[in-house]
């Protein structure tokens, strides 16, 4: 892109400051700030202009019948079979959602680099490789294993499984692409200089898989090894079973286009999203959406009716994948800190939120599944989740529970 064409496109879009500091930098610096302009995503700025209505008020909500873990107990060995031959045909084919910033836990690096080990060296990604392989011991496959990672981080994932061996697993089964970025917005809805040469930008959430696993070629690779259902999983959870046999025959036999691993909700207001009919199609709901009488609303058996909290865990298939692409998945508006250049050209850390980022979730996609199988697995098991660096769900209490099933820190 030249410099003409960069004014031109960024003067139709309002966002002609990012030229700012042009005179300033030097040759290298213009070829950076073009080319990040030219890797602009302007159409979430629509979304800025115009929000959307996300919020649950004013929809029909009901609640939904998902598979117990005491039922899926009972008819294991039926789904594992089912799960382990599909594993075995090569129908299976995994996604690690790890392209997050991880700004709660606070720590440098790729979240998934995060040492869970006290003595000894054990991070977020062998925790869940080491369940991986043993949950692959019956079918004996190796399934694809593809890792989204961010701009900001792909680097150091690289090389960070390099250096691990792959935590056991093949090389050549692990691929890594990077995830599509969104520009960062002040409060007027201006793109942000993160440098004097580079608009600021974050990723788009992790609703944006698919888009990206599109882009990065992958998809076609995917395809071409007979792929039909993809496990998509995400990094925070040290406890997480991707390619659980027993989760994927369980899936496969109930005709529907995707499994959601859930736990069941230990208290009315646990801030989990919930799996539940609204308006008609199965969706995960906020737990802010539900009004305080759902949220306590008991079955005959005094379990809650909306219970089902998902653990972004989700099997889907390709195909519905592929019938809903021309559906436009949600951008949510975030309120953030941004670090910015100001207008003195002086490098700023703003200590409250002085902007916004755009981000899809992959919750929003499952109301496009058209049908999905809430599945419950047991929340000691397999849900530790490492959001924050101490108190609840922080690396202590995913520790305890690691411990508690067996794992030596
Ligand atoms: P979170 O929503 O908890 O975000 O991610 P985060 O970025 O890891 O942490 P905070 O909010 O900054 O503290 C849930 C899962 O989605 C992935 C994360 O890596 C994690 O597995 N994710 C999140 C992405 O892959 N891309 C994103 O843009 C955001």
């Amino acid at each position: 892109m030249t410099y003409e064409q960069a004014k031109k496109v960024l003067r139709e879009n309002g966002q002609e400051q990012l030229l700012a500091f042009w005179s300033e930098l030097d040759e290298a610096g213009r070829a950076r700030l073009l080319q990040g302009v030219e890797k602009l995503d302007f159409s979430v700025l629509e979304n800025f202009n115009h929000p959307q209505n996300l919020s649950g008020t004013g929809s029909r909500l009901a609640p939904v019948k998902g598979l117990t873990a005491d039922e899926i107990d009972l008819r294991a060995e039926e789904f594992k079979k089912i799960g382990d031959e599909a594993l075995k045909n090569g129908e299976i084919a995994g996604l690690l959602l790890a392209g997050g910033q991880g700004t709660r836990l606070g720590a440098e690096g790729p979240k998934g680099a995060y040492n869970m080990g006290v003595t000894r060296d054990l991070s977020i990604f062998a925790c869940q490789m080491n369940n991986i392989l043993n949950d692959l011991q019956s079918s004996g496959a190796r399934p694809l294993l593809l890792v989204m990672t961010s701009e900001k981080n792909d680097g150091e994932t690289r090389k960070f499984w390099a250096a691990n061996d792959y935590f056991g697993y093949p090389a050549e089964r692990v691929k890594f692409f990077v995830q599509n970025a969104a520009p960062c917005v002040d409060e007027n809805g201006k793109i942000l200089l993160e440098e004097k040469d580079a608009p600021a930008t974050s990723p788009n959430g992790n609703g944006g898989w698919f888009a990206s696993l599109k882009k990065s070629g992958l998809y076609e690779i995917l395809k071409r090894e007979g792929a039909r259902w993809l496990n998509v999983y995400a990094v925070d959870n040290v406890l997480q079973r991707p390619f659980d046999p027993v989760f994927i025959g369980a899936t496969i036999a109930s005709g529907k286009a995707c499994g959601a691993k859930c736990v069941r909700k230990c208290d009315p207001h646990e801030k989990v999203g919930v799996l539940c009919e609204k308006d008609g199609k199965i969706s995960v709901i906020e737990y802010y959406e539900l009004t305080e009488e759902m949220a306590n609303a008991r079955a005959a058996d005094g379990t809650l009716e909306y219970s089902y909290g998902v653990i972004l865990n989700y099997l889907f298939s390709l195909k519905r994948l592929e019938e809903t692409e021309k559906e436009k998945i949600p951008v949510h508006i975030v309120k953030k800190k941004i670090p910015y250049i100001s207008g003195a050209g002086e490098k700023r850390e703003p200590e409250k939120e002085n902007g916004y980022k755009f981000e899809t979730l992959a919750v929003d996609l499952i109301s496009f599944m058209g049908s999905a199988l809430p599945y419950e697995v047991r929340r000691e098991k397999e849900f530790a989740p490492v959001k924050n660096a101490t108190g609840a769900d922080s690396v202590e209490t995913a520790r305890a529970l690691l411990e508690k099933n067996g794992v030596k820190l």
